[in-house]
């Protein structure tokens, strides 16, 4: 962060002036155990645990004083009504003391995370780059993220979220982008949105906010985000499979473990891309990437090699590892929605294309509301679609899954529904040979990971 007085920080805040003359140099965190010297700790109540109990040990670990919402005894703080507001309040006060640095916002249902880090992996090359760590998108990560923003830093990549209608334009309010990308318009949180056009409606908060200077990265291939075009005063670049955009990919082809090779094609050039992402769903997201790369300088050729070289930076989004047997596990257990899903089983489609076995693991899709029960059986008839040997769902809320598959004809797979992460690895125990796949995917809470955790850790014992 750039250095801030306490009495600077109260007075951006609004909030009450500690006594001495603290100094904070950075960073601004919300976790007491990643206070460093000079750093900023932000008091949240949290769902196990109140930040104000921690304010004092952050002091003693080097923090210069503590934004709170009461007073702490013994530790310099500043009081402020609402804490997480007064962080992005002064996110939004650095921003403006840094104004060099030019400002992008990526959304979508599926793919933020993804689509920030090829992005950041580009600009990086121009020069110094501010993008989140995993998945900080919301109204405490996208300002923490901000406020790690120093004097030479030139770009902010930043992910922003919307579970409801306004989060997005509050997000734009804390870090008004100058370029904005829509990625898509999917399935995820349609519990909370209730409909396609309520997302569409949340996700075009981020063009509207764009000035006219600026410009909206949209893709082509979905309807609800080029119908995004009509709202914004921001220039339009398109980019997609199809519909003519902008910057697209040709000769898409996969390799034997998914992972996407292509022409990129600009509007002034092309260059052959390899990526090292799996998944054919990761095209898209770095043709966004690229789109918003060239906007800030990158020539054709340095955005190819950057993408070509980008790894996945974030966990546990399609992480394929062989095992020592020749079994190849594919941990896609960060998150799901219905759409990502899809994207998953298709991967994994591919995978088995070749004549290897395929495994689906499948937990629980949260957040999904009236169409939880239909997205779940989809799944399943995607998954006997691509032909899997074997389906296990993990959990009450994710049986549907095996319906659907059952359902589909000409289907001879195993169904097998478990309790649990454990209980999932010891059905695959004995079934498992050299050269099968298995996909593991559902929604954080599912905690599926474990399931990829422990088929990877069998063969290494
Ligand atoms: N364009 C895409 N279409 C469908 N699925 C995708 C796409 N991009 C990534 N995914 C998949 O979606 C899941 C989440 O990816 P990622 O973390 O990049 O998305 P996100 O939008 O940041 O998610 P979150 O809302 O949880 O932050 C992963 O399983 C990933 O493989
Ligand atoms: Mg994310």
């Amino acid at each position: 962060m750039i250095p801030l007085t306490l009495a600077e920080i109260a007075a951006i805040t609004g909030g009450s002036v500690p006594p001495g003359a603290g100094l904070v140099t950075g960073p601004v965190v919300v976790d007491s155990r990643r206070v460093t010297q000079g750093a900023l700790f932000a008091a949240l109540p949290g769902e196990h645990a109140d930040g104000h109990d921690f304010a004092q040990a952050a002091v003693a670990a080097g923090a210069a004083g503590v934004l709170a919402s009461r007073p702490v005894p013994g530790v310099p703080a500043i009081v402020v009504p609402d804490v997480t507001a007064a962080l992005g309040v002064l996110a939004r006060a650095v921003l403006g003391r840094l104004p060099a640095a030019i400002v992008t916002g990526i959304t979508g249902s599926s793919g933020k995370t993804s689509t920030k880090d090829l992005t950041a992996q580009l600009a990086e090359r121009l020069g110094p780059t501010v993008a989140p760590e995993g998945s900080f998108n919301n109204e405490i990560g996208l300002p923490l993220t901000v406020l790690r923003a120093a004097e030479s830093t030139r770009f902010l990549v930043l992910e922003m979220s919307a579970r409801g209608i306004g989060h997005i334009a509050a997000l734009c309010d804390i870090a008004p982008p100058r370029i904005g990308a829509v990625l898509n318009v999917g399935r995820a949180h349609a519990g909370e949105f209730g409909s396609l056009d309520a997302v569409a409606k949340a996700k075009g908060e981020l063009p509207e906010a764009l000035p006219a200077g600026g410009v909206a990265v949209l893709n082509a291939g979905d309807p609800r985000v080029l119908a995004m075009a009509a709202r914004t005063a921001a220039r339009v670049v398109t980019f997609g499979r199809d519909g003519k955009p902008d910057v697209c990919a040709e000769d898409v082809r996969l390799d034997d473990l998914g992972r996407a090779s292509f022409r990129l094609v600009m509007p002034d050039a092309s260059a052959p891309v390899t990526l090292r992402l799996h998944g054919a769903h990761h095209v898209p997201n770095a043709l966004a990437a690229a789109a918003i790369a060239a906007e800030l300088g990158m020539d054709t050729p340095a955005i190819a090699a950057a993408l070509s070289e980008a790894t996945a930076r974030s966990k546990r989004r399609m992480e394929v590892r062989e095992r020592p047997d020749g079994v190849l596990v594919v941990n896609d257990a960060y998150n799901a929605n219905p759409d990502s899903t899809r994207a998953a089983i298709e991967a994994l489609g591919h995978l088995t294309s070749g004549g290897r076995r395929g495994f689906a693991v499948l937990g629980h899709m949260a957040e999904l509301g009236d169409i939880a029960a239909e997205s779940h059986e989809e799944a399943g008839h995607l998954a006997a679609r691509a032909g899997v040997t074997g389906l296990i769902a993990v959990g009450e809320e994710a049986r549907p899954v095996l319906d659907g598959a059952r359902a589909e004809p000409g289907w001879h797979g195993a169904a097998i529904a478990v309790p649990d992460a454990p209980a999932a690895v010891d059905v695959l125990r004995n079934q498992l040979r050299p050269g099968d796949v298995v996909l593991v995917k559902a929604s954080k809470a599912a905690g599926l990971w474990e399931v990829a955790d422990g088929l990877l850790a069998e063969v290494s014992r």
